[in-house]
């Protein structure tokens, strides 16, 4: 029971003694007795009352009965999350870890807001209105056509959108023929992220995915779109950005292709382009997908999908979903929401979500303009270029990746002026190279051991790269390209405007130093063993043929069993004595 004393003295002046309220309370608490910091701190009244009780378990698979004090468990939470990675030196993800000021204080400030609720908060619904108009009109939406779009959690879910509103389309399509439709397929490359995959299986398509070949540049492969189109195809998924490699699938020649077909079958096969990453790349740099068109200038394009929350330079929570017309987009996805006396129309799987990122996103649109997006996009680029070069130039490493490869024919200024602005107007002057020079795609390198390398180091592995690279706070992933290439193991470091030149110089130094260490230690365990096998077979053969010999006599006066034995016991030894050795060099190595 809390003592009476702690409630006399009324408001004004309590009369009230925490630290006897803490030592009754501790009293009655018998698993919990006063605390023991040193220097007399005051303690909280629960089960981890202070960093320092470390003998209780924090509950973690059911909810305590009681709560803990902000600070303790804030503490704790920080501790705990010390485990994870730094999220600017995970170079695995393409999503965005960095935020500028003002942009942390909208978030800040638009954090309790709901997408949602369109009738309260109304300025929100109509910054993102803007956003979707600002981006179909980034992606060459052409006249006459009236784009819609919206808002989503993510890439995950505007590709699921992307590709609900192609399969009712051949839904309805079918049906207005007469024609069954049960079994629709969606086209993609084995390169596919896997939300692509989980869209065909959550809403029954049947996913083709095409092996994809160094041919192909390990993206979608026109010719294999060719063979498994047909009548059942709802569309086709084209990546705008891979994820292993960062190259661009072909979009402007799939959609010829498709157009053949179309007119030498009569099917008529719609493309969702998932630009993920490269929605908000490949329009601002001077490359741009090298001629290739991509975008709603193609008309079988009916749909884009980008990450806000990678290139777009939001914090995770953010996709944008933009249709070219509302008559691609079927009414029967669309829901009529009452909305401040009219009617607003939502088309998206989430109904509640963040509506800060959308401000955040509308903030740098505004912020930094076509040119802002322009050098986040050329720096990325250039410092991926650094990054792939210097790996070559070790003689170790080749790039699977070709950004860094220079085209036989440049399109745009490869060294001069920098044009400032969507209109294409040259505002500046500027002596850098850009990134017209070099092949398009995303600013990502992917890289492999060089065949020479694997040749003269055949144990090195590059898991055990990317994992001595973890141990220096770096996380750059090991895996296997995908299915038709899936014997090729590539390490990846996804450049984002957070990576720095300074710390991509240290990136650099770290590969290097954590390389060589590898090289050395498998010298050392070489030479050992060169040894050890050396004594071990030329010695003893060597030492017993030279024995033999040279007692040849004694064999024949009957004592060559005991001496053949007693040189080989010597053999023995010696052999043992290199292993010991052996292993005292590998330890050496590995510390
Ligand atoms: C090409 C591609 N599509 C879709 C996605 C899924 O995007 P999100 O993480 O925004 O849901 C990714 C994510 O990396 C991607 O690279």
């Amino acid at each position: 029971m809390v003592p009476s004393k702690i409630y006399r003295g009324g408001r004004k002046t309590p009369q009230v003694d925490p630290d006897e309220i803490v030592h009754h309370l501790q009293a009655l608490h018998p698993r919990h007795p006063p605390s023991q910091v040193p220097g007399g701190a005051g303690s909280h009244l629960t089960a981890f009352s202070t960093p320092y009780a470390s003998q209780r378990d924090i509950p973690k698979y059911r909810i305590p009965h009681d709560g803990a004090p902000a600070d303790t468990v804030y503490e704790m939470l920080k501790d705990e999350l010390d485990l994870d990675g730094r999220p600017n030196l995970n170079l695995a993800s393409f999503v965005d870890t960095y935020l500028d000021d003002r942009a942390r204080r909208l978030m800040a400030e638009n954090m309790p807001k709901n997408l949602a609720d369109n009738d309260e908060y109304p300025a929100m619904l109509a910054i993102s209105h803007r956003c979707v108009s600002m981006l179909a009109h980034l992606w060459g939406v052409q006249k006459g056509e009236q784009a819609v779009g919206s808002p989503t959690v993510g890439s995950s879910e505007a590709v699921m959108l992307g590709g609900l509103a192609m399969k009712r389309r051949w839904q309805e399509r079918r049906r207005e023929k007469g024609l069954d439709a049960l079994r629709p397929n969606i086209l993609m490359g084995a390169n596919a992220q896997v939300a692509l995959l989980k869209f065909a299986r959550y809403f029954d398509v049947e996913a083709r995915v095409l092996p994809v070949s160094k041919e192909s540049r390990y993206v979608l492969d026109p010719k294999r779109v060719r063979e498994k189109v047909d009548e059942n195809t709802i569309g086709v998924f084209v990546i705008l950005g891979s994820t292993y490699t960062g190259h661009y699938e072909p979009v402007e020649e799939i959609a010829r292709l498709l157009d053949d077909m179309q007119k030498e079958k009569g099917i008529d096969v719609p493309i969702h382009v998932d630009a993920a990453s490269g929605g908000f790349v490949a329009p601002f740099t001077h490359v741009g997908t090298a001629g290739q068109k991509w975008n709603f200038e193609l008309p079988r394009v009916v749909s884009i999908n980008t990450s806000g929350h990678k290139y777009g330079l939001v914090t995770p929570g953010l996709g944008w979903i933009v249709w070219r017309d509302q008559s691609v987009l079927s009414r029967d996805l669309v829901f009529q929401l009452d909305y401040l006396g009219g009617t607003e129309e939502s088309y998206t799987l989430n109904f509640s979500r963040p509506g800060a990122h959308v401000v955040v996103q509308y903030y740098n649109l505004i912020h930094l303009g076509f040119s802002g997006y322009r050098e986040v996009a050329e720096n990325c680029l250039a410092n991926a270029r650094v990054l792939s070069q210097s790996l070559e130039a070790t003689g170790w490493y080749t790039c699977v990746s070709d950004i860094h490869r220079r085209r036989a024919a440049a399109s745009g200024p490869a060294r001069g002026k920098r044009s400032g602005g969507d209109d294409g107007k040259e505002t500046e002057e500027d002596e850098e190279e850009t990134s017209a020079a070099y092949h398009p795609g995303l600013p990502v390198v992917s890289f492999r051991l060089s065949d020479d390398f694997r040749a003269r180091y055949p144990r090195v592995s590059q898991e055990t790269i990317s994992l001595l690279l973890r141990a220096r706070q770096w996380i750059v992933p090991n895996y296997f390209l995908p299915p038709g290439e899936n014997e090729t193991e590539i390490l990846r470091c996804v450049i984002r405007v957070n990576m720095s030149f300074d710390l991509l110089d240290r990136l650099v130094a770290d590969v290097v130093e954590v390389t060589e260490s590898l090289m050395r230690r498998e010298e050392e365990e070489g030479k050992a063993e060169a040894k050890e096998e050396g004594r071990g077979r030329v010695d003893v053969l060597g030492l017993l043929r030279e024995q033999h010999l040279r007692r040849k006599p004694m064999v024949k006066t009957g004592k060559g069993k005991e001496r053949f034995r007693q040189v080989a016991e010597e053999a023995k030894e010696k052999v043992e004595e290199t292993r010991g050795r052996m292993k005292e060099g590998i330890h050496r190595t590995v510390c």
